[in-house]
This record gives structure tokens, C-alpha cells and sequence, in this order.
């Protein structure tokens, strides 16, 4: 037996908190902007994932109108970072819906270091930062999808095993539904299977 949430008879509210509470878990970009006056701001973001793989384009959207969106599209620039479980506090600490002349990396006390090709800042502690440029937006009611083709990824040396992040050394942090978090649990490797016809046809 189901319980059925349709849209039409679902409060919105209500409606929204059951398909965050399904849609788990939901990777965390933690997103670096600046304004066009200068100042520096980071935010949480959980409707975040890959786009498109070529061109490498990634997405995240905002709900409202947030700092974050307003100096995307002010500046066309932003960067995400990937927080690991040690950042839990900043990351949450971050999602505070400071005013925005005042700057998330300066309250909070989150070291900065320069990105390679865009304006704001990579959080230093952040073992992976995606810099991006904006591609584009589509708007939902007043939701804004944000679309950003991807410049460089850095990756701290500690977590590459070679040439490749390993999952365990990035320790991402993740978003469930209400107020739950999750890290990492059980990784799984399993290679996929190509189609082979078993028994002949027709
Ligand atoms: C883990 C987490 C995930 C969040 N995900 C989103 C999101 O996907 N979209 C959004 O608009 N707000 C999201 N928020 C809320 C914003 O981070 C919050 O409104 C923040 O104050 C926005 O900051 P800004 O105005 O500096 O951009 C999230 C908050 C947390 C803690």
C-alpha cells in the first residue's frame, strides 16, 4: 500500500519536503561568488549535479533570490567547492542567510586561496574546487537553474591516487531530507556489464 503525495492535493510546502526527504542523498556544492562591489560570499547548495560531460558543464539551482545567484549573474563567475565531513560546521555556518555585504568567508573565518581562472576564491581547506563560468539560466517559478561550463578542476595531491580523487580521501558531506546530513558509507565497485547475446535469435 502507497501513500500517494500528488501535486494537486499536496500542500507545496509539504510537497517540497517529501521530494527533498526522496532525493537523497544529494551531494553539497558549497559555492564561492563575488559581488560586483567586491565582496565575497559562500553558500550551500543540494540541487547540484553534472549537466553534461562534454562540454563539462555542471548545474545547481537556487530557490529564491540569494546572494550566490545575484552575483552569478553580475559576474558570470563562481566556484564549487567540495566540503569534506571535517567542514560540517563552516558548510552549515554558511548557509546563515547573512546580509550580503557582509561575507561568509570573513564571519566564518574560512581561509581563501586564489582560483586559477575565475575571480572568487577556492575554500584552501576544500580538497576538490570546480571553477566555472556561466553557461546559462532557466527559471521555475522562483526557482533559478544555474548552469556553469566547467574551467579547471583543482584537486588536492592527498586525495589523487594518480590521476584519480579517491572517494575516501574526499570524505564528501551530503544533504538528506529536513535537517539530516549523511557522509560516505559503503563504496561499492562493480564494473558494467556489456550486452552479449546468449542464445541466438529468431
Ligand atoms: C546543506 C544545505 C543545502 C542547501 N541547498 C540549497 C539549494 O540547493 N538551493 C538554495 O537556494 N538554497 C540552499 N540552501 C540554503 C542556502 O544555503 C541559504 O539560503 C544561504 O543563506 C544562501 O546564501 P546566499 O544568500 O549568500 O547565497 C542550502 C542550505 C544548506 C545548509
Amino acid at each position: 500500500m502507497k501513500r500517494e503525495f500528488t501535486t494537486a492535493e499536496t500542500d507545496p510546502g509539504r510537497l517540497a519536503l517529501t521530494l527533498k526527504a526522496v532525493v537523497v542523498p544529494r551531494p553539497i556544492a558549497w559555492i564561492s561568488t563575488v559581488s560586483a562591489d567586491g565582496v565575497t560570499n559562500l553558500a550551500p547548495h543540494s540541487f547540484f549535479t553534472v549537466a553534461s560531460e562534454v562540454p563539462p558543464i555542471v548545474q545547481f539551482t537556487s530557490i529564491g533570490s540569494k546572494d550566490t545567484l545575484a552575483n552569478v549573474e553580475q559576474t558570470g563567475e563562481f566556484v564549487v567547492c567540495l566540503a569534506g565531513r571535517e567542514l560540517l560546521a563552516e558548510v552549515n555556518g554558511s548557509g546563515t542567510n547573512y546580509p550580503s555585504e557582509l561575507s561568509e568567508f570573513e564571519e566564518l573565518g574560512i581561509e581563501t586561496e586564489p582560483s586559477g581562472k575565475v575571480t572568487p576564491p577556492r575554500v584552501r581547506r576544500s580538497p576538490a574546487a570546480i571553477e566555472c563560468r556561466l553557461a546559462g539560466t532557466v527559471p521555475f517559478g522562483n526557482a533559478t537553474v544555474v548552469f556553469g561550463q566547467v574551467e579547471s578542476i583543482a584537486i588536492d595531491e592527498e586525495v589523487l591516487d594518480g590521476d584519480h580523487p579517491d572517494v575516501r580521501k574526499l570524505d564528501p558531506m551530503a544533504r538528506l531530507g529536513s535537517n539530516e546530513w549523511t557522509t560516505l558509507g559503503e563504496v561499492l565497485e562493480l564494473d558494467r556489464i556489456p550486452f552479449r547475446p546468449t542464445t541466438p535469435r529468431g
